[in-house]
């Protein structure tokens, strides 16, 4: 036996040395400095060891086997030299892991990620465990960098050009079936039969010397790809073409190609070009801003980040009521279920009971045929839904979060009832996306157990909740949604109530522009996809005119009305919205918006002329600004009016600090991740640039780009 701080190895009289990781005070097992020097000790241990036939490589966390390198010590690096000097040491401790005389077999259960997978590839086998917390990939792209401890070098020759060109360029994670089926896993193991499994395999090992692998899928395709000089040449240039318009914005999607490339004519030059590629990219500002996101997100992710009082952080909530089972209301249930909570789906009626249950089943039959979800998943987590028209079994809950149709007038009766049915210590929370939740905590007995939890749609998919404190609630009542969000595995925001949070807030002044802009384009007889074109440029995941279209112009409209110290008393905007809504122009769903769509396909610009009928036009020039040679006119007036914005939530202490509307807006909008977010991003101008733009912007087109207090300071 021999022990370290993380590592152990175990050794039996059968010649099998189990080496045991648990990287101490962390849920997950990542590879520190001091983590990476520990195995290298290990392995002089393993180099010396005459006795092991079989090194087993597993980790006493039973979710993680290595999340991969720890992105914390990234911020520490400011030379590229250090930078290469990191790669190096990683590429020479996972070769002499590749290198020893043992059999070596990677144990995999949970997240093996980055380093984490770069390390399984060194050994000769990969076991991985069929359970929903297994996910495998090199997904160091999301961060601006390459994998750079020879991932780039290893996996194509495990699983061919094309899968690798897939996982490391769209940092894919893959269950352990799917590892399996592309041949990155040597064998799949149940979760009730692990230790059976890893004994048939190690017996396997130690009778025969190899492990009787899955026949790979041959085909006519692979085998030009991986083969033949000009397959390779034929994928790599057409995958050349394909991230052209992205490598501007994310310059490591063409490093890891190139490494790729190299892996195959020369893997020497391949692990030399990781090595210098990462000290490029780690100093470039995408790769600096991703890293900030992601150390953010685990920011967000802390409770003490929101003084989450201590009586209330480690109680986990078991039931919560869901009121309403519309788009909102069924994710929220399915998401909760999913997350092993037991939910009370409370509906108005019958009929609306039934549509909310089958809206539920078709999402879960859809996730069973993409094979995301067994069938037994399916009928444990429908059991977890209580269908109710009832009030009697909301009482169970120990939080209720209300997802009915949005009017005040309604929110307030639902809650007057609920403050009837519920006990006192209840926490109920409403997901309003414009309404003031403090108005309605005042129809609410003991008004402090009320707050606001703001979903993003589609639930599943959007990270963001954002937390909302009423002028009424209390610590334990924002420490106990905070704690239900990181239950559901989402990043919790904490915001002040006010109009349209953090997210909508600042993301309306950008679409209102947008849409201003749109009608004087229309006026001057001038293109308007233009708008989404040049916004698609910047790095939005899509230009406003299209969100519009996708969210519904009823939607925005709704919003737009309800946010009237945004848009002002007067706005175009609203009317604009409003005179498409009358008209049934309501974006994709009903085929036309700013777009017309047939079957729903882009089929051209709409008209918007008959919808400027008296509204007064002026057609301003756009001024001249230090900004001209970062941003077109179009994108200063867009991008600037969401920075202003983000500036006046930091001057009314919406949120406390810059970060958290970064974090927001980028998990909330897609805002570009690789500049950080619209304040990190703002930063990259001169504190005096940006203000004389905003002014010469107010002077043109009005007191709405008034430099916010906040970016006088930034
Ligand atoms: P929806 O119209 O799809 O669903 C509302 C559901 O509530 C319907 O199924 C309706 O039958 C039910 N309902 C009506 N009165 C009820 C009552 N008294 N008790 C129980 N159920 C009742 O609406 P959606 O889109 O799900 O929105 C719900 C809330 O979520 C709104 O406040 C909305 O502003 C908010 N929200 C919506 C987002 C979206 O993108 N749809 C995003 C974030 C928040």
């Amino acid at each position: 036996m021999a022990d370290w701080k993380h590592w152990h190895i175990e050794r039996n009289d059968n010649g099998v040395a189990t080496v045991w990781v648990d990287v101490q005070n962390q849920s997950q097992n990542t590879f520190s400095a001091a983590v990476l020097a520990e195995l290298s000790e290990v392995l002089d241990d393993l180099e010396q060891a005459n006795t092991d036939q079989v090194i087993l490589f597993r980790s006493r966390k039973e979710n993680s086997f290595f999340a991969g390198a720890d992105v914390k010590e990234f911020t520490g690096i400011e030379t590229a030299k250090q930078a290469a000097e990191v790669s190096a040491r990683g590429q020479q401790i996972f070769a002499r892991v590749e290198a020893l005389a043992p059999i070596t077999v990677a144990i995999i259960r949970g997240a093996c990620m980055g380093g984490g997978l770069e390390f399984a590839l060194a050994c000769n086998y990969r076991l991985a465990i069929n359970a929903s917390a297994t996910r495998i990939g090199l997904p160091e792209t999301q961060l601006g960098i390459l994998p750079a401890w020879g991932g780039t070098q290893r996996l194509p020759q495990i699983v061919g050009l094309l899968q690798a060109i897939g996982m490391i360029l769209q940092a894919q994670k893959l269950n352990a079936d799917k590892a399996a089926r592309i041949g990155l896993v040597d064998r799949v193991l149940e979760d009730g039969e692990l230790e059976v499994g890893i004994g048939k395999a190690v017996g396997e090992l130690l009778a025969t010397g190899s492990l009787k692998k899955p026949p790979k899928k041959r085909t006519w395709a692979k085998w030009f790809v991986d083969r033949t000089a000009m397959g390779r040449s034929l994928a790599i240039s057409a995958t050349e073409k394909k991230i052209a318009p992205q490598l501007g914005h994310y310059p490591a999607l063409g490093k890891a190609l190139q490494a790729i490339r190299l892996s195959f004519v020369d893997p020497k030059k391949g692990y030399e070009f990781e090595r210098e590629a990462l000290g490029e990219l780690i100093l470039s500002p995408t790769c600096r801003n991703l890293v900030g996101l992601f150390l953010n997100k685990e920011r967000a992710r802390n409770p003490q980040t929101w003084e989450v009082p201590e009586s209330v952080r480690e109680k986990k909530i078991e039931t919560i009521a869901v009121l309403g089972g519309g788009t909102m209301g069924a994710g929220i249930a399915q998401l909760a279920a999913k997350r092993g909570l037991k939910v009370i789906l409370k509906e108005i009626n019958d009929d609306c009971l039934n549509a909310a249950r089958s809206r539920i089943q078709k999402s879960m039959d859809k996730l069973l045929a993409r094979k995301r979800m067994s069938e037994a998943d399916v009928r444990q987590q429908m059991d977890a839904i209580e269908f109710t028209t009832e009030w009697a079994p909301v009482s169970r809950a120990e939080v209720v979060v209300e997802a009915v149709p949005e009017t005040m007038e309604l929110k307030k009766t639902v809650f007057r009832e609920l403050s009837k049915q519920c006990a006192p210590e209840t926490v109920l929370a409403s997901n309003t996306s414009a309404l003031s939740v403090s108005e309605i905590a005042d129809v609410v007995e003991n008004p402090q157990r009320m707050a606001g939890l703001h979903f993003f749609n589609p639930v599943h998919s959007m990270d963001l909740i954002e937390v909302v404190q009423a002028k009424q609630s209390s610590s334990e009542t924002m420490g106990k949604l905070v704690t239900l969000s990181r239950q559901l595995g989402k990043t919790p925001i904490v915001v002040k109530d006010s109009p349209g949070f953090v997210v909508n807030r600042v993301l309306m002044p950008y679409l209102d522009e947008a849409v201003l802009v749109a009608v004087e384009l229309t006026a001057r007889g001038q293109d308007l996809s233009q708008i989404d074109r040049e916004l698609k440029k910047f790095g939005m995941p899509m230009g406003p005119l299209e969100l519009y279209d996708q969210i519904g112009i009823d939607v925005a409209a709704h919003v737009a009305g309800s946010m009237s110290v945004v848009f002002g008393e007067d706005s175009v905007t609203s009317k604009i919205l409003q005179r498409m809504t009358e008209q049934g122009q309501l974006g994709r769903k009903s085929e036309s918006g700013f777009y017309r769509y047939e079957k729903s396909r882009r089929a051209g610009l709409a008209d918007l002329k008959p919808f400027l009928a008296d509204i007064e036009l002026d057609l301003p020039q756009a001024p001249p600004t230090p900004l001209d040679e970062m941003m077109t006119p179009i994108q200063q007036r867009l991008i600037l009016a969401m920075i202003n914005e983000a500036g006046r939530c930091l001057d009314e202490s919406v949120v406390p600090q810059a970060w958290m509307v970064d974090l927001a807006m980028v998990l909330g909008t897609g805002f570009a991740p690789f500049l950080g977010g619209p304040l990190s991003y703002a930063k990259q101008f001169s504190r005096d640039d940006l203000l004389q733009t905003l002014e010469q912007l107010a002077a043109v087109y009005g007191k709405r780009y008034q430099p916010a207090e906040a970016l006088k300071s930034l």
